[in-house]
C-alpha cells in the first residue's frame, strides 16, 4: 500500500492544550488511515506534539512507540515497557478506528465527489516536437484516482507523463496527464479514468477532428464574417436604391430644363 493511495477514514479530535498568551502548544493528534471498504487495512497513529516538534508517535503497523528526540525516546522506551498501555494502544485500531469509520460510513459520511474530467490538446504537432494531450481531472474526493491513456484500444505506457495527485487545500484533489504522439489520421486516442464515485471506469475520447478552442475561434469568426456581409449587403442596397434615385431623377431634370 503505498501512501499516496492511502486514504484518511476518520479523523479524530485533535486534543489541545495551550498553555499561556505566548501560544504554546501540546497537542496529541490520533488518526485512522484505509484504504478498502472493509476496513482491514487500519492503521491507527498518534502523535504527541510541543509546539512544532513531534517527539513521540505511536503507528499500529509498527506496533510500539518510537521517540524522536532525547525526551521522546526516553519516554517510548517507558511506555514500550507498560504491559497495560501496548495492548491497549494496539487495541486502538478496533475500538478507535474501525468502529467509528463503520459509525460514520452508516450516517452517509462516506464522500465520493466525482471529478470533472477536460481532455484538450496542449501543443499541436511541429516539425521539432511532437504533440500532446492533456487530461485533466479536477475537483475529486477521496484522493486514489487512475488516468491511463489509450490508442486505437492499446493502453499506452510510454510517452505518459503524469503530475501527482495535487490537493486543492479543501480536500478535493486534481491531477493532470500528459500524452506525447504523433498524429495518425482516424486514430482514436481516449483517456480514461477510475475513480471511487464512478461505477465503472470512464472514457473520455478525444476529438480530434478540431480542439474546443479552435473550434470556438472559427465560430465566432464565421459570425463576425457573417454580420460583415450583412451590413455590406445592407449597404451596398441602400447605396443602389439611393444612387438609382439619382440616375432616375436626372433625366425628369433634364426634362425640365
Ligand atoms: C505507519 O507505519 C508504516 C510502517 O512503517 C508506514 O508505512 C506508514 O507510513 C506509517 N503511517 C504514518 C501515518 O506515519
Amino acid at each position: 500500500m503505498s501512501r499516496s493511495r492511502m486514504s484518511c477514514a476518520c479523523l479524530l479530535p485533535l486534543v489541545y492544550l495551550l498553555l499561556g498568551v505566548d501560544g504554546y502548544c501540546q497537542y496529541r493528534w490520533m488518526r485512522c488511515y484505509s484504504n478498502s471498504m472493509s476496513l482491514a487495512d487500519m492503521v491507527f497513529v498518534e502523535s504527541y506534539f510541543y509546539n512544532k516538534l513531534e517527539f513521540l508517535v505511536f503507528n499500529s503497523t509498527v506496533g510500539r512507540y518510537v521517540g524522536y528526540s532525547d525526551y521522546g525516546k526516553a519516554l517510548a522506551r517507558e511506555k514500550n515497557e507498560d504491559e497495560h498501555l501496548l495492548p491497549y494502544e494496539r487495541g486502538s485500531v478496533d475500538r478507535l478506528c474501525k468502529v467509528n469509520a463503520l459509525v460514520y460510513k452508516s450516517h452517509g459520511m462516506d464522500k465520493k465527489i466525482e471529478p470533472s474530467v477536460n481532455l484538450n490538446l496542449v501543443r499541436p504537432v511541429s516539425s521539432n516536437q511532437l504533440a500532446m494531450l492533456m487530461c485533466s481531472a479536477y475537483n475529486f474526493y477521496p484522493r486514489m484516482i487512475r488516468v491511463t491513456w489509450y490508442r486505437d484500444g492499446q493502453k499506452v505506457t510510454s510517452d505518459v507523463s503524469a503530475t501527482e495527485e495535487l490537493a486543492d487545500g479543501d480536500w478535493y484533489y486534481q491531477i493532470h496527464s500528459h500524452l506525447e504522439f504523433t498524429p495518425k489520421a482516424g486514430e482514436k486516442i481516449s483517456c480514461v479514468v477510475e475513480h471511487a464515485s464512478f461505477k465503472e471506469p470512464r472514457e473520455f475520447v478525444w476529438d480530434s477532428s478540431m480542439p474546443k478552442a479552435e473550434r470556438n475561434k472559427i465560430a465566432i469568426g464565421a459570425a463576425g464574417l457573417l454580420l460583415g456581409l450583412v451590413v455590406c449587403a445592407a449597404g451596398l442596397l441602400y447605396y443602389r436604391k439611393t444612387s438609382r434615385g439619382w440616375i432616375l431623377a436626372r433625366p425628369r431634370s433634364t426634362l425640365t430644363y
